[in-house]
């Protein structure tokens, strides 16, 4: 709200770990969804760039859960932070917020983070490809081009569920009506009943993608959603054979997907059937798995607790040292070249390739 002792930016500090984040405004983005904005009590301003994400601290009864979410907000508008949440099945920090957060609520956060961002991979034209709530990262990136106030050309392919379900379709529909350069297009797996939808329908696919984006072979792809989908993003690409140096990708649904620092997704999936097992040294444990098993998965199924928060390689809290052994790591940037180099993994998305010993 206006104030008087308004300050303008460089009169400011900018927001640190240190600083508690508070819920300012929570606004409904479409069923089982809704956008967080945050303040810091001093009115700190937020420095990061689009597409990163924050690691946010929810005080559940009983326990506090660690939950990563990319921020949905842009720096360029760096008075707040905004995190829009969708509970996905199962999923228990999302629907607690859903469910209990209010105006009001103090959190601690950890962050900005994460290497999703355009701004690593400057291009004359962009595809950006998302389902669900993989839209976030999107939207700020859009978000901040609609504000830098020149053109840049992109097309923006958004895969849901049912034509209510696409988060920000208003104001992405908004947008591309003042962007000559913004190209957006929906495709949706059911109609919602009663209500028209002209665009596509299906599944995103071999055929669809020429459609909205005739020059797709000339973008810079960032594509962001669950992993099945990210996977068939990707076979589509590969069957056309384009050059994967061009194309990131970011996943907050499955730990076991890849995003390397050059966001070349990295295709090697262990072998299911092979046997392999992981020997917990300072427990004294042995737990005999596959090699499609995370170590993280198999210590929580030998009644081990291994700290963790995101689960997908970025936050690096589930971080331990490995004795011997070796695994299959595809992480997202959640543990420095050094920190592997010194014999650690990321419990959450390493797979151990036959017998592996760590320190936990
Ligand atoms: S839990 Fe975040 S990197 Fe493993």
């Amino acid at each position: 709200m206006p104030r008087k002792d308004f300050k303008p930016l460089d009169a400011r500090r900018f927001w640190t770990d240190a600083q508690e984040l508070e819920c300012t405004m929570i606004l409904p983005e479409a069923p089982g969804v809704k956008t967080f904005c945050f303040k810091t009590t001093d009115d700190s301003w937020f420095k990061y760039f689009p597409g990163q994400f924050i690691t946010i601290e929810l005080p559940t009864p009983g326990e506090k859960l660690l939950r990563t979410y990319t921020l949905s907000s842009s720096p360029s508008r760096p008075l707040s932070i905004a995190i829009t949440v969708k509970a996905q099945r199962g999923s228990l920090g999302s629907q607690w917020m859903l469910d209990h957060v209010q105006v009001g609520d103090r959190f601690r956060a950890y962050g900005p983070g994460g290497l999703f961002t355009f701004h690593n991979h400057p291009a004359e034209k962009y595809l950006f490809i998302s389902a669900g709530s993989g839209i976030t990262p999107m939207m700020s990136m859009t978000r901040w081009l609609y504000d830098d106030g020149a053109h840049t050309d992109i097309t923006f392919v958004h895969a849901a569920r049912r034509p209510s379900d696409i988060i920000f379709r208003a104001e992405l529909e908004r947008m591309a009506q003042r962007l000559p350069d913004l190209h957006i297009s929906f495709v949706i797996e059911e109609d919602d009943p009663y209500v028209a939808w002209t665009g596509y329908r299906g599944r995103l696919s071999q055929l669809m993608l020429p459609l909205m984006a005739p020059d797709y072979l000339e973008r810079e792809i960032f594509c962001c959603g669950p992993a099945p989908f990210m996977q068939e993003v990707r076979d589509i690409l590969h069957s056309v054979g384009f050059d994967m140096e061009h194309y990131h990708e970011e996943n907050f649904l499955a730990p076991v997907l890849a995003e390397s620092e050059r966001e070349e997704p990295d295709d090697v999936i262990p072998d299911e059937d092979s046997r392999a097992a992981v020997i917990f040294a300072a427990s004294g444990v042995e737990a005999a798995c596959r090699e499609t098993d995370t170590v993280l998965a198999v210590a929580k199924a030998a009644g081990l607790n291994i700290p963790s928060a995101c689960q997908f390689g970025v936050c690096g809290t589930c971080k331990v040292r490995k004795l011997s052994g070796e695994v299959h790591m595809v992480h997202n940037g959640g543990i420095s070249d050094d920190d592997i180099a010194s014999g650690h993994i990321l419990a959450c998305c390493s797979n151990p390739i036959g017998r592996v010993e760590v320190d936990v």
